[in-house]
């Protein structure tokens, strides 16, 4: 049986799941990791743990696999599992598929993060049968995938889709992939924490569920940093609608599992804020899948390659 892995890397977590051909769930495995960072050999020594006891779960061995499906934060060319930057990543440029397929012995697959949701979201979940629809997500990062007419859109070279880095601010607040103003500086966990610090005269660590609570319970200024986070994000999300004319805008990451009335506020205000005609706004979702449903995208992607390679090698024969 053709059997593959899908993994989501996170910020201290890695979740995979092994799947067969039919989509069988055979396996799942989180665990938690030690580093957020890696050099290219060690993010393979990591895989390589994690898999072999993904693997063992599903009763098969790591030379089972028939692919690994990656999704990593951060900017990836696709066909060619080559990363521009990451976050998670030590070093810019790295050329991480043949590293990782050396170290391993088994295809990989690597894409962005978000653009793995949509998939998933496209073969699974909410995405089933629309022609048109972005996924956001928003936890350490604001991510995006965008599939038109059912297919992901991924730009030219696979740059695409960085809605966490349109730029909605002028000298803005320094955003983590070095540039000032992008809307991620005002609405992902680090940003929020941030302004809780300096706010606190950084006298205070507070976690994002606390900083959550401490706002629903009518602490002013929480409440007027989260507020604050919503407004900017639900400004970027009006954007997206204008421009795109989604069908459906789904909704997911932590943040929105977190916290359903952050995120029907978002809904209320994107409504506000998008070209004001007698239109109905596009339909947003909230989706509260955790990473395993991540994995599953990447395993998906993993499957597809497969089978393109396949039908690749069809037509030489032919
Ligand atoms: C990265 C995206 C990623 C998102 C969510 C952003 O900082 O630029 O590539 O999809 O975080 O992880
Ligand atoms: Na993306
Ligand atoms: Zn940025």
């Amino acid at each position: 049986a053709h059997i593959v892995a899908g993994v989501k890397l996170a910020n201290t977590t890695m979740s995979v799941v092994i799947l067969d051909f039919e989509g069988n769930l055979l396996a799942e495995h989180a665990p938690t990791l030690e580093d957020s960072v890696y050099a290219p050999q060690a993010l393979a020594d990591t895989l390589r743990g994690v898999l072999a006891d993904a693997c063992a779960l599903a009763n098969i061995a790591l030379d089972d696999l028939s692919a690994v499906g990656l999704g990593m934060a951060g900017i990836v060319d696709a066909p060619r599992g080559f990363v521009y930057w990451s976050p998670s990543l030590n070093g810019r440029n790295v050329d991480l598929q043949p590293v990782l397929e050396k170290e391993l012995g088994v295809p990989f697959f690597i894409d962005n993060d978000a653009n793995l949701v949509a998939m998933a979201e496209q073969y699974f979940g909410e995405g089933r049968g629309v022609k048109d629809f972005l996924v956001v997500t928003v936890e350490s990062g604001v991510g995006m995938g965008i599939v038109i007419n059912n297919k992901l859109f991924r730009g030219t070279r696979g740059c695409g889709a960085e809605f966490g880095h349109t730029k909605v601010q002028l000298d803005g607040a320094l955003c983590r992939c070095g540039q000032r103003g992008c809307l991620e500086a005002y609405v992902a966990d680090y940003a929020l924490l941030r302004e809780a610090s300096v706010a606190s005269g950084r006298r205070q660590q507070i976690t994002i569920p606390e900083l959550l609570e401490s706002a629903r319970e009518g602490d002013e200024m929480s409440k007027s940093i989260v507020t604050r986070a919503s407004r900017m994000f639900a400004m970027g999300l009006a954007n997206l609608a204008n421009i795109f004319d989604p069908e459906l805008i789904i909704l997911s990451g932590e943040r929105m599992q977190m916290d359903h009335l952050y995120a029907n506020d978002v809904i209320d205000r994107i409504r506000e804020a998008t070209i004001q005609i007698d239109m109905p706004p596009p339909r947003v979702v909230i989706h509260k899948w955790g990473d395993l449903m991540w994995a599953r995208g990447a395993a998906a992607f993993a499957i597809d390659a497969v089978a393109d390679m396949a039908i690749e090698r069809l037509c030489e024969v032919a």
